[in-house]
C-alpha cells in the first residue's frame, strides 16, 4: 500500500524532477538548476562543486564541463558520480547517484553553439583547475583564442557533456517539525525497475 501522491504522485522519478524543478524556476532566485556534484579521488577522498544542471533526459541527467577538469578526472576512476539539488524556498531536495557517461556528441555541440561566445570563448581558454599565474594571464588566453578561433568556434575537444544515469534518486520535502516527507527509487541496474519506498525523516 502506498500513501505516496501530491508532490510525490506518479511512478517517474524523471518526470517528477522535471515538474519541481519547473516549480523552482519560478520560485528561486537564481540558478534553480545549480546541483553539487560529488566524485571520489584515487585515495576515495570525497569532492564537491556545483555544476549546472543542464537537461533532465529521459533516463539521465546531464551537465556539461571542461573533461581535464579535477571532476572529470575522478569521475573517470570510478565512471560514477552523486549530485543533490537543494531550494531553499521551496524547502526540497533531491539526491542522486549514479553512473557516468560522456556526452560528446552532436547534442554537446548544439549545447555549446547556444552559449554566449564569450563563454564558447572562454571554454577554449581555460585550462580548468589548472594553476593559474594570475588574471593577467587568463586574459591573455582569451585574447588569444579570440584571435585565434573567431566568432563561430568549433566546441573544444576537452569540454562536453556529462550524463549521470542513476541508479538511486530520493526526493525529499519538508514537513512541519522536522518530520518530512522522503521517497527513495532504486534499482539495482540501469535496465531493471525501480523499487520505491517511504523513508524515515
Ligand atoms: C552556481 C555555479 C554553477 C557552476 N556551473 C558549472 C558548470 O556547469 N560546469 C563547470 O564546469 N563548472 C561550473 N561551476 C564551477 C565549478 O563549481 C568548479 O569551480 C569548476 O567546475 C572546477 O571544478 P573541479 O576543479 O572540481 O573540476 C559552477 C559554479 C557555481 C557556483
Amino acid at each position: 500500500m502506498s500513501d505516496r501522491d501530491g508532490l510525490f504522485a506518479g511512478d517517474d522519478p524523471f518526470a517528477i524532477a522535471r515538474a519541481w524543478l519547473a516549480e523552482a524556476e519560478k520560485t528561486e532566485p537564481n540558478d534553480p538548476n545549480a546541483i553539487a556534484l560529488a566524485t571520489v579521488d584515487a585515495q576515495g577522498l570525497p569532492n564537491v562543486r556545483m555544476v549546472l544542471l543542464k537537461e533532465i533526459e529521459d533516463d539521465a541527467f546531464l551537465f556539461y564541463t571542461n573533461y581535464e577538469s579535477v571532476k572529470a578526472g575522478e569521475i573517470a576512476l570510478t565512471n560514477k558520480a552523486a549530485f543533490v539539488l537543494h531550494w531553499k524556498s521551496l524547502r526540497r531536495q533531491i539526491r542522486v547517484r549514479g553512473v557516468t557517461e560522456k556526452e560528446e556528441g552532436e547534442k554537446a555541440d548544439a549545447y555549446y553553439a547556444s552559449r554566449a561566445l564569450q563563454s564558447r570563448l572562454g571554454a577554449w581558454a581555460s585550462q580548468q583547475s589548472r594553476p593559474l599565474a594570475s588574471r593577467r594571464e587568463l586574459m591573455a588566453e582569451v585574447a588569444l583564442v579570440t584571435a585565434r578561433r573567431g566568432v563561430s568556434p568549433q566546441r573544444p575537444p576537452f569540454w562536453g557533456g556529462f550524463r549521470l544515469r542513476p541508479l538511486e534518486i530520493e526526493f525529499w520535502a519538508d514537513g512541519a517539525f522536522r518530520l518530512h516527507d522522503r521517497f527513495r527509487w532504486c534499482r539495482d541496474t540501469l535496465d531493471a525497475e525501480w523499487k520505491i519506498a517511504r523513508l524515515y525523516p
